[in-house]
């Protein structure tokens, strides 16, 4: 059973710089959610019942995101404004059990996860990144846990991508076990195209088992003084420790940029019952 997920959150946000100078780049808004919020939400639709956020300075934001805000719950009642009243208490108790453990330096993803270790203990866990928001009939998460627990070994998730979009990921490369799912072998970090060794890029999405934490701590400081979570990954892998790759159906937007979070934006509200039907019409004129 997969209880808890950890998700790092420290990051600096500087792709989406300027709302990022004073704002956490996870509390961006999508619609009306925070970019925070979609990834709780799969997470919690997932069956997750612990979260622990790895932050940074400037991040309570997130943390108040989720908490109760009595002093805005009795105003909306006061004022007998009952839909905004329930959406508010919905948010605080998405979330049952929340932790937070600081990483003090920007010392990569890989260094983020180390931090949260003694919070996850024993047991296996999921990660999840805030930059990609996955849209799918079954949560992105779920996928993956379902086949951890089938495989009892650690799953990540992949999406197949243009060879020239490859570049900002993890590529793995590893053995078909059968359709979409594949026993990893090698896995680069940010390849350029012409070296990455497949087309199966690493979106941020993990279930791990408590060994990767050894991993992580044999790891010394890899590109950029990080310790990458790639490198990991790959060391596991190299060493023959079983570790899979599934690539996850659903639509994958990368809020950390500009053009991907105006696409989300644009694909979610499009999905919405209540602005679909006229941000359609709106954006026919406007063509
Ligand atoms: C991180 C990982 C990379 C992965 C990506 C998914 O990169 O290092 O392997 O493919 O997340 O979003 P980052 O986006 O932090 O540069």
């Amino acid at each position: 059973m997969i209880r808890k997920v950890v998700l790092p959150v420290a990051g600096l946000g500087t792709r989406m710089l300027p709302a990022t100078k004073a704002v956490p780049k996870e509390m961006l808004c999508l619609i009306n959610k925070p970019a925070i919020q979609y990834i709780v939400e799969e997470a919690v639709a997932s069956g997750i019942k612990e979260f622990i956020f790895v932050v940074s300075r400037n991040k309570e934001a997130i943390l108040d995101h989720f908490d109760l805000s009595p002093e805005l719950e009795a105003e909306l009642e006061a004022k007998g404004k009952k839909n905004l009243l329930e959406e508010v208490r919905k948010v605080s108790r998405l979330i049952e059990s929340l932790s937070a453990v600081r990483q003090k330096k920007p010392l990569g993803l890989g260094h983020a996860i180390l931090v949260a270790a003694p919070l996850v203990g024993n047991e296996p866990f999921g990660v999840l990144l805030g930059d990609d928001i996955v849209d799918a009939e079954e949560p992105c998460l779920k996928q993956l846990i379902r086949a951890a627990e089938e495989l009892w070994a650690p799953v990540i998730a992949v999406e197949h991508l243009p060879r020239e979009e490859v570049s900002r990921y993890g590529v793995i490369s590893g053995k078909k076990v059968q359709e979409g799912l594949y026993e990893i072998e090698d896995v680069v970090e940010k390849p350029r195209p012409e070296e990455a060794p497949s087309e199966l890029a690493i979106i941020g999405r993990y279930v791990f088992f408590p060994s990767i934490f050894e991993y992580l701590e044999r790891l010394s400081p890899g590109a950029g003084g990080e310790i990458q979570l790639t490198d990991a990954i790959a060391t596991m892998a190299r060493e023959g420790h079983k570790i899979y790759a599934l690539e996850f159906r659903g639509t994958r937007y990368d809020t950390g940029n500009k053009e991907g979070f105006v696409k989300a934006t644009v694909a979610l509200a499009l999905k919405d019952p209540e602005l679909g039907p006229k941000l359609r019409d709106f954006l026919r004129n406007l063509l």
